[in-house]
């Protein structure tokens, strides 16, 4: 495929495995699932806190901000879905392969699109994190007024309600955003990498 096209591809001077040792931390997509409203970002953004203040190489990717510039051109179709999905496992990678931290925030309503992205990166390269909170908790939250919305007829395809949401099967990490505080969350994932002896 890629002789057909002309295409070689570059190993870099710089490996991950020296950025790796140069940092002194491994690098893995911390990727966050969950329905509108579950307090993905919230708790993406303490966990991006809590690493930045240990100098550990990271950047937070958002559902909403990606869809302002890259993915613009995408709407909330399956098929649009799993097209965001897969640029954003690619850029996520190429985060990986800079030696740092990405973390995802995105509802990735789909088990197989994220599977799509674990077979992109090695074994221990993808950590899944479900946040979890009940629709009835999300609904009640409603952060942005978009389930109000959602009633009023105004938005179509909207996940959990008249688009399906699939939760992860086997997550790494599960965080109880119903009853915990996004501090306790973000405590509990950074552990994790400790434990992991990713950081
Ligand atoms: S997906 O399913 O992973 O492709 O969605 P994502 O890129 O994370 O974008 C979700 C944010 O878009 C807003 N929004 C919607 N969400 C779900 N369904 C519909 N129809 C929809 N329309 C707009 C909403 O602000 C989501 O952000 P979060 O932070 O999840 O509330």
């Amino acid at each position: 495929m890629s002789e057909e096209r002309n295409l070689t591809w570059h190993a870099s001077t710089i490996t991950k495995d020296l950025r790796h040792r140069k940092n002194e931390h491994k690098s893995a997509i911390l990727w966050f699932t969950g329905l509108s409203g579950a307090g993905k970002s919230s708790i993406a953004n303490a966990v991006s806190l809590k690493l930045f203040d240990e100098s550990i190489q990271h950047f937070v990717l958002d559902g909403d901000n990606v869809r302002h510039g890259l993915n613009k051109d995408l709407g909330f179709s399956e098929e649009d879905r799993k097209e965001n999905i897969r640029r954003i496992g690619e850029v996520a990678k190429l985060f990986i392969d800079s030696g740092q931290f990405a973390i995802t925030a995105f509802i990735s309503p789909f088990q197989e699109d994220r599977n799509d992205v674990r077979e992109l990166v090695e074994e221990d390269e993808f950590i899944e994190i479900h946040v979890k909170c009940s629709l009835a908790e999300c609904e009640k939250r409603d952060p942005k007024g978009l389930y109000k919305k959602v009633k009023q007829g105004e938005i179509k395809n909207f996940t959990g309600i008249d688009s399906p949401y699939e939760a992860p099967e086997s997550p790494e990490i599960v965080v109880d955003a119903e009853n915990d505080s996004v501090e306790a969350c973000s405590d509990q994932i950074i552990a994790y990498l400790r434990e992991q002896q990713y950081i």
